[in-house]
């Protein structure tokens, strides 16, 4: 609640006044093409026991996506517990979180022509600017919350954290934020956060963990499931050992268009059909005119490409192409709408770090 804001938690209460389940909202911001679009984040969702079953989770989410709407919220995102609950609200896989594991002895690198500078006391201030440049490139990053920018910096109980940057201070390349811990099965090195802007900074953070391998069995750190940190390594000794996919509700079909980026060598125009049962402003056919890497939304068109406000969402996000959701029955469309759509969308697999 500290970390929300109490203003910002929505519950839902009996007649009699007495509350019996609740939410928090996260106003933050999540990029796409290379743009941030406002985003609600959902966390703390739960009902008390015996209320649960009864329909209260679904009434909540109803009413709180109704209130993101009125106020003009393109995009909400949030990690479920069970997918049935947050379908029936329209959210549907957005994106990757995803944990690597490796062991320190097989990292290999040994480049230390970049300095790391250990950096204390560790505040977020110190690695906003390094992280948004990483954010910025990267489709699913969170425009992070105060809140979750806490959460990386703050040491698990009774543990120390460590923040160094990579390169010089003036222009740095990178940074890694790590906790130490000894597990059942050896010493780990969990990084918290992580950003290489370069080369360079690649090289040296392999390096750096690499040093480590006289006490420390593992490192593990959290990417995408096709992690281009682990191109560098000589072998396959890193291993994906855990993945789940965080759900994105289209709050907003026009804005949630509007705002996000595309590639800006594309010029084309995309024809929508779209269903939503929930919030209906979001029913009916769309123009998606794409130029200079903007989108402007109109309503009418010939709906060349017909699907719901679910199957919109792994469009959207570039988690799956057009032409895979086509099969799996996820929309129906032209071929040239596919086309189009593959131009705009399919830029790149859409992750995140963070946990909320
Ligand atoms: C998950 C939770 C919020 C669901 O609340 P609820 O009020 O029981 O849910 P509802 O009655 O509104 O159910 C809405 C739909 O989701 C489904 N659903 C709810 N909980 C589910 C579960 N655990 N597994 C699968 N489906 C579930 C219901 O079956 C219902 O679908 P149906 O009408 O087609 O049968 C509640 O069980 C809870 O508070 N759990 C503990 C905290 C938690 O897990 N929070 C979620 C964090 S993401």
């Amino acid at each position: 609640m500290n970390s929300i804001g109490q203003e910002n938690f929505r519950y839902l209460r009996q007649t009699s006044g007495r509350a019996i389940g609740g939410l928090g909202i996260y106003y933050m911001g999540q990029w796409y093409g290379g743009q941030s679009v406002p985003m609600a984040g959902i966390a703390a969702v739960g009902i008390v026991p015996e209320y649960r079953g009864t329909g209260a989770a679904y009434e909540l989410l109803k009413q709180m996506l109704a209130e993101l709407h009125t106020q003009g919220v393109p995009i909400s995102t949030l990690y479920p517990a069970t997918q049935k609950l947050y379908r029936k609200v329209g959210y549907e896989q957005g994106g990757s979180y995803c944990r690597w594991e490796i062991p320190a002895a097989s990292i290999h690198l040994c480049d230390r022509h970049l300095p790391m500078t250990r950096v204390t006391p560790v505040h977020y201030a110190t690695f906003q600017d390094i992280y948004d440049q990483q954010a910025q490139s990267t489709n699913g990053h969170l425009a992070r919350h105060q809140g979750i920018w806490e959460r990386v910096v703050e040491p698990a109980k009774e543990q120390a954290i460590y923040a160094y940057l990579i390169g010089t201070e003036d222009q740095p390349e990178g940074y890694a934020i790590f906790t130490q811990k000894q597990e059942p099965d050896g010493f780990m090195i969990s990084i918290k956060d992580w950003v290489v802007l370069t080369p360079a900074a690649l090289r040296r953070f392999w390096t750096f963990f690499a040093d480590h391998r006289s006490q420390i069995d593992r490192v593990r750190w959290f990417s995408s499931p096709l992690d281009s940190l682990t191109l560098l390594l000589p072998e396959q000794t890193a291993k994906l050992n855990f993945q789940q996919r965080w759900m994105l509700r289209i709050v907003d079909v026009p804005k949630a268009l509007e705002k996000r980026g595309y590639p800006p060598e594309i010029e084309t125009e995309l024809h929508l059909e779209v269903r939503d049962d929930l919030l209906p402003q979001n029913n009916g056919k769309f123009i998606l005119k794409v130029s200079q890497g903007r989108g402007e939304v109109a309503k009418g068109g010939n709906g060349a490409l017909q699907l719901d406000i679910r199957s919109l969402v792994p469009l959207y996000t570039g988690l799956f192409p057009p032409y895979q959701l086509q099969k799996s029955g996820h929309l129906e469309a032209t071929t040239d709408a596919l086309l189009r759509a593959k131009q705009l969308f399919s830029t790149s697999h859409p992750w995140m770090p963070d946990f909320f």
